[in-house]
């Protein structure tokens, strides 16, 4: 429940400050060799900023409404952030992104790793889909890149762990899809129990086959959902407007929609449902989660369906149980190998048993086409989030902190964002540099050796950001400080 509560916050933090700047001052250690003479150059400018800035809080300090709206600001730094879209990414994202103010170069080709390194040290930003491979090499060469966005489900693509050595986080789009693998799997269990591909098959050798032996409506069937997240209870909302009675199955405790039922066990859901459909992530725990002895206790004639991860079915052991008539069938969407372009084969060299799989009737082989639409929604906001507000919920390399926005009835607070390395003692080295100030807020969390805190300062002096931006990207185990104001 407390992740239901936690986007609905999230989108609601969004839609509240969507057109809201943050300034961006970024330092990153070791990379930039100029690095002492640009922050020179800002403090150089900053009185007559500070101005103007100083006249602006005035204004906005007197609150003339109820409600607390979050802070909007413009960048007091020049330079605009730069973001690279290759590969063809939705213009919904260039949209979203160009109304923040980032200037976008949109390319419909993917770039080659020389080509990255040529290019991308002038980006802040760069958004991908699974073409484009961030190496290594190019995060090297990437001096200004702050984030990475992935347009798309995996990110394999991606060197994760050296991009979060370099205090560089990367989103991509796990949950665009989440609907549209619901609506799916829905397409699945009816044609599932109309033997409805078998029957088109046979029409179209010109076999004419009215039996209907073993194919029934869903209303009143049961459904058992393994893995109760962002698809498993859109699918549970679906199915029981279908009139079907939904199980789930799920590691944690969680609010059941509708009159759904938890079950305490995964034996106790397969040996209750007429359809099993898989909807956990992939980790060692759901390796071959469904294997030879969980396919024998699900019901006789019952159905099985995977559109989660390859790796979760023992894909062996269920043809086993189509073959001696077990199962009646089964619906596959993803494999523990895919091939890796459009018309490559789907054959024995790739997964040994995919011919005998591909023989079997009643079983359904497809795979997934993502939403490009929804991905731009998704991976754009996240980048937005990141650049404009510090926000890392959802990054896939990274500690995943954020706090709740500052308002315009705080017109000089200052948000620190600080990624490090998780050594001891760092953040008394940071307290120590915010001890003269009121903390209002702050929070750290850490994966691996990389660390992540953000705190929101209270009156801070447009003079004093400089300072502090300068004493702590000063600290030891600095790798980027930004100060968001
Ligand atoms: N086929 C597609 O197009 C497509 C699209 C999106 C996601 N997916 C995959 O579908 C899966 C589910 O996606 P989601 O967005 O609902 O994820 P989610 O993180 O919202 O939900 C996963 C649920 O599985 C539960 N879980 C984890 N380990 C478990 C275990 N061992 N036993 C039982 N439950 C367990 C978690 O507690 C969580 O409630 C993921 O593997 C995802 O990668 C596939
Ligand atoms: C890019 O995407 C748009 C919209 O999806 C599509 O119409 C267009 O043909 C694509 N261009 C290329 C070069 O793939």
């Amino acid at each position: 429940m407390k992740r239901f509560i936690d986007s609905f916050l999230l989108s609601l933090h969004l839609t509240t400050t969507s057109s809201a700047f943050l300034i961006h001052h970024h330092v990153r250690r070791n990379q930039h060799p100029h690095l002492k003479a640009s922050q020179r150059r800002l403090r150089l400018h900053l009185p007559s900023s500070s101005v103007t800035l100083h006249d602006r809080f005035r204004k906005d300090s007197v609150p003339t409404f109820s409600v607390r709206k979050p802070k909007v600001l413009h960048p007091v730094e020049n330079e605009d952030l730069k973001l690279l879209l290759l590969e063809n990414i939705s213009q919904e994202a260039v949209k979203a992104l160009r109304l923040q103010g980032f200037q976008v170069d949109h390319s419909t080709k993917a770039m080659s790793e020389d080509e990255l390194v040529q290019k991308i040290g002038s980006y802040h930003a760069i958004g991908i889909r699974s073409k484009t491979k961030i190496t290594e090499r190019v995060i090297k060469a990437a001096s200004k890149l702050l984030v990475v966005g992935c347009f798309c489900i995996g990110t394999n693509q991606v060197d994760l762990l050296t991009a979060a050595n370099s205090g560089i986080p990367v989103f991509n789009s796990p949950f665009s899809n989440s609907r549209s693998v619901a609506e799916l799997v829905i397409s699945e269990i009816i044609a599932l129990s109309r033997q409805y591909f078998q029957r088109a098959f046979e029409m179209r050798q010109g076999i004419w086959n009215k039996q209907s032996k073993s194919c029934w409506e869903i209303r009143g069937k049961t459904l058992g959902i393994v893995g109760y997240g962002h698809i498993g209870s859109q699918l549970s909302v679906l199915a029981e407007a279908f009139g079907m009675r939904v199980l789930f199955y799920d590691v944690i405790n969680i609010m059941p929609l509708g009159s759904a039922r938890q079950v305490e066990s995964l034996s106790a859901l397969l040996a209750e449902s007429d359809f099993v459909t898989l909807h956990v992530p992939e980790l060692p725990e759901t390796m071959n989660m469904i294997s030879t002895e969980q396919l024998a206790e699900m019901k006789k004639g019952a159905y099985l369906i995977n559109n989660a991860r390859g790796k979760v079915v023992d894909i062996p052991a269920l043809i086993n149980a189509l073959q001696s008539g077990h199962l009646a069938g089964a619906a596959v969407d993803v494999y523990p190998a895919e091939p890796g372009s459009n018309g490559a084969p789907f054959d024995d060299q790739l997964n040994s048993w995919s011919s005998t799989l591909r023989t079997l009737p009643n079983v359904i082989l497809r795979h997934i086409l993502e939403a490009q639409r929804m991905i731009g929604e998704e991976v754009s906001s996240a980048l937005i989030r990141y650049l404009n507000y510090g926000s890392t919920i959802g990054a896939v390399n990274f500690p995943e902190v954020d706090l709740r926005a500052i308002t315009l009835e705080q017109p000089d607070h200052i948000r620190i964002c600080y990624v490090h390395n998780n050594i001891p003692g760092v953040l008394r080295q940071v307290n120590e540099v915010l001890s003269p100030y009121n903390v209002e807020k702050q929070y750290s969390d850490s994966r691996g050796d990389i660390a992540y805190l953000m705190a929101d300062i209270a009156d801070v002096s447009p003079a004093d950001i400089n300072k502090l931006r300068e004493l702590i990207s000063k600290t030891s185990a600095n790798i980027l400080t930004r100060l968001l104001v």
